[in-house]
């Protein structure tokens, strides 16, 4: 036989042999992800733990399954993961992030422009105070990550506001836990009904933008597991979100990607978590062995570096192959779930009419009334013309910046939403302002609106309405001037304004289109009315209108307390950290004595309380009566809030609860629970029902590492706000309890000195 032909026989025997082993290999969906796992060679185990990043594209073993960058199926989409087709195994795509899909605009050779809802922000939704609400927010948004081709979202992000200059605040909820818990929890089963993945993050303490990556946290067993693990722990066991990202920072000395007490023996041993942990995106933590010991399945976004070193690692034994396997088999389970794995055929055309009125409704629904002096809202279009102040009145800061960011189609601003309701705005303002805005130089200073102009406005218009706009994003903190405390030319506007518009015995209204707390001083006194809109996203004039004419009744409430002085703050003098300028430590002193906390504690006066916010209505909240007043296992309370006023509202009851402090110090009230009425008509009532268990009465005690409900009395307090608590009644629990007992973990390396009351 000649030569030629022997080879050409050997190729195409060689070929079809390669083929049936193709076919012999177990598949993912027809197999069990164990026999998968099984059949992997060690490259293809390593690839599925390393991200598909821009760079992660190792040729030697690539056979054409590396998807290899985020162009893959949704240009702009934060993250891939590595497809092995020999397998069964699809690639997938995770996208951020909390406020909508976020992707870009263009894509090459394609006419079409991709635009996603820009929801509101974290802490819009949070001021809901309404899950359901939030629920049906996260149905619309995953929605729009299945229908983009998306498989996860990188959201809810929960970290807690310990300080307001947090850069991304605006992403996270609330500076209490069980607020951010519940919520969180609605829009993750929210987005997750569709069949598409969350990634709730960054877990755990990463509070702060200055060096996140490098910053230490510095932080107690109590304060850790009370405060700012409780709202992920909340939310986990409410919604079970298919994957877990890991902070970029340390805590007590070590990355938290590298953290086995935190990643293992927290999160699934004592959580019960199912899904995946994926790191965040680069960062300064490079022990990857170590996070695949720690449970940290998957490093994102991926690099070859990182793929080489595991594999070294499993070659020279550092690393046990039985651990790669049961992170591999973790984001197996989950990559069955996924629309990718299904095939699913994505439209790239959700519903976004749809879901710009869920938008618009969740944004009405976190505005937060201030103030409302005289009944100067809601506001009538008949009473004539609306002098409209304020950069932002007519550039919307729908949202902040980064990652959180959304690339919507438009944004409705306060003056677009005024008109669209049917209000007349003055043109010789509205003019000018647009022409100012039309250059970004300018946007750091207010309009200068001269005394004159005010003063005719003055005589001319109905009112004045003012909006003060605030930002921030990834990668930095807010400062405290020009940005917590308000600038001069606004001190300057407002002030003016307010006496112009005084002096003809007409109202100024100030909206505060803001990421976060700022220092109302300068403002508090001289507005009539002020509305909080927050980041309301994309449809937030329309929404600000509908507050401001009364179409909505404002029911939102603070997830955040404001306070008078910024040094007020229990994390005033040691946010960011030491060194100041780029902190490589930060020590959270304050303990659990975070926000409100503090405030109630130590006895501060704030600017506006926790839990805080107007209505056009009243409500009368009935005695709160109890089933028994000892509690074993648990009390169930009840109250009804009847609507007393003349317009149809909507009411949050928040629960606190005042604990016996004989063995440990405590809050002087905590949140525990809370409930929206449906919107009650003038007149009609609603029964309000809280089951509350032991475990909600104990506290963390580091030297039991244990959960202790301390025996004694316990005022059960219902109110409207943290300060406006309308309802007492005091249960007693007979013996201490020890509601939990957990793993002696996360230790400071020396101890943290925190305050007492
Ligand atoms: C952010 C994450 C984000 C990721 C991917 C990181 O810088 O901290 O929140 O999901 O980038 O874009």
């Amino acid at each position: 036989m000649p030569l030629k032909l022997v080879g050409a026989l050997i190729t195409v025997g060689l070929a079809s042999l390669t083929a049936y082993a193709q076919d012999k290999a177990p598949k993912l969906g027809k197999n069990t992800v164990k026999e998968v796992v099984a059949a992997m060679t060690l490259e293809e185990k390593v690839l599925m733990v390393i991200g598909g990043g821009r760079d992660a594209a190792p040729s030697a073993f690539a056979d054409g399954s590396m998807v290899g960058s985020t162009n893959f199926r949704i240009p702009g989409a934060a993250g891939v993961t590595n497809a092995i087709p020999r397998l069964g195994i699809p690639a997938i795509v995770l996208a951020d992030g909390p406020a909508g899909v976020r992707m870009d605009v263009k894509r090459k050779n394609d006419e079409h422009r991709y635009f996603a809802t820009a929801f509101p922000s974290g802490t819009t939704l949070a001021s809901t105070w309404n899950p359901e609400l939030v629920e049906r927010v996260g149905r619309a948004f995953g929605n729009e990550v299945k229908e983009f081709g998306a498989d996860i979202i990188l959201a809810p992000g929960v970290n807690i506001h310990r300080n307001p200059l947090g850069g991304r605040n605006f992403e996270y909820y609330s500076e209490d836990p069980v607020l951010t818990g519940e919520i969180a929890g609605g829009i993750i089963n929210g987005i997750q009904s569709n069949g598409v993945g969350t990634s709730i993050k960054h877990f755990v303490a990463n509070n702060q933008e200055s060096d996140r990556a490098g910053v230490d946290v510095h932080i107690d067993e109590r304060t850790l597991r009370e405060i700012y693990l409780k709202g992920f722990e909340i939310a986990i066991k409410r919604s079970s979100p298919w994957t877990v990202m890991s902070s970029y920072n340390l805590v007590n000395g070590t990355h938290t990607s590298e953290r086995h007490d935190l990643l293992t023996t927290l999160l699934r041993n004592e959580w019960s978590f199912k899904g995946y942990v994926m790191t965040d995106w680069g960062g300064k933590a490079k022990n990857w062995t170590e996070q695949m010991k720690a449970g940290n399945d998957m490093i994102m976004p991926g690099n070859n570096k990182q793929i080489q070193r595991i594999i070294s690692a499993v070659k020279n034994d550092s690393l046990e192959v039985k651990v790669l396997n049961t992170n591999v088999e973790r984001i197996l389970n989950i990559i069955v779930r996924t629309p990718s794995f299904a095939n699913y055929k994505f439209s790239n055309a959700p519903d976004l009419k749809a879901h710009a009125l869920v938008s618009r409704e969740a944004a009405s629904e976190g505005q937060v009334l201030l103030k409302n002096d005289a009944q100067t809202l809601p506001l009538s279009s008949k009473q004539g013309k609306v002098a409209l102040f304020g950069n932002i009145s007519y550039a919307l800061i729908a949202g902040g910046m980064g990652s959180g960011d959304v690339n919507k189609a438009y944004t409705v601003s306060v003056a677009k939403g005024l008109t669209n309701a049917g209000f007349e705005l003055d043109k010789e303002l509205s003019g000018p302002y647009a022409q100012y805005n039309s250059n970004w130089r300018n946007w750091s200073k207010e309009f200068p609106v001269t005394d004159e102009l005010i003063n005719k406005k003055a005589a001319e218009c109905a009112v004045a309405v003012l909006t003060i706009g605030r930002n921030s994003g990834e990668t930095k903190d807010r400062d405290l001037d020009h940005d917590y405390y308000l600038k001069p030319s606004e001190l300057s506007l407002i002030e003016r304004t307010a006496e112009a518009f005084h002096r003809q015995h007409k109202k100024l209204i100030i909206v505060l289109n803001i990421c976060a707390p700022i220092d109302t001083k300068g403002l508090k006194d001289k507005a009539d009315a002020i509305l909080l809109a927050w980041q309301p996203g994309m449809e937030g004039g329309d929404a600000i209108a509908d507050v401001l004419s009364g179409k909505v009744n404002p029911s939102g409430k603070l997830p955040d307390t404001f306070a008078q002085n910024y040094n007020d703050l229990s994390s005033a003098s040691s946010f960011p950290g030491t060194p100041v300028d780029e902190p490589t430590d930060v020590y959270y002193k304050e303990g659990i004595y975070v926000g409100y906390r503090y405030f109630d504690t130590f006895k501060k006066e704030p600017a506006y309380e926790f839990g805080y916010g107007l209505s056009y209505t009243t409500f009368g909240f009935g005695p709160i009566k109890v089933n028994s007043s000892t509690i074993k296992d648990k009390v169930t309370a009840s109250l009804t809030v009847t609507n007393t006023g003349k317009v149809a509202g909507k009411e949050v009851v928040q629960l606190y609860i005042s604990a016996p402090a004989k063995t440990m110090d405590k809050p002087m009230q905590e949140l525990k629970a809370f409930a929206k009425t449906r919107l009650l008509e003038p007149g009609a009532t609603q029964t309000i029902t809280f089951d509350i268990p032991v475990s909600y009465l104990a506290s963390f005690d580091n030297a039991q590492n244990a959960w202790v409900a301390e025996a004694g009395t316990y005022q059960l307090k219902a109110g409207s706000s943290s300060r406006q608590i309308k309802q007492t009644i005091s249960v007693t629990l007979p013996k201490t309890v020890i509601t939990q007992k957990v793993n002696s973990i996360l230790h400071p390396q020396a101890p943290v000195n925190v305050i007492k009351p």
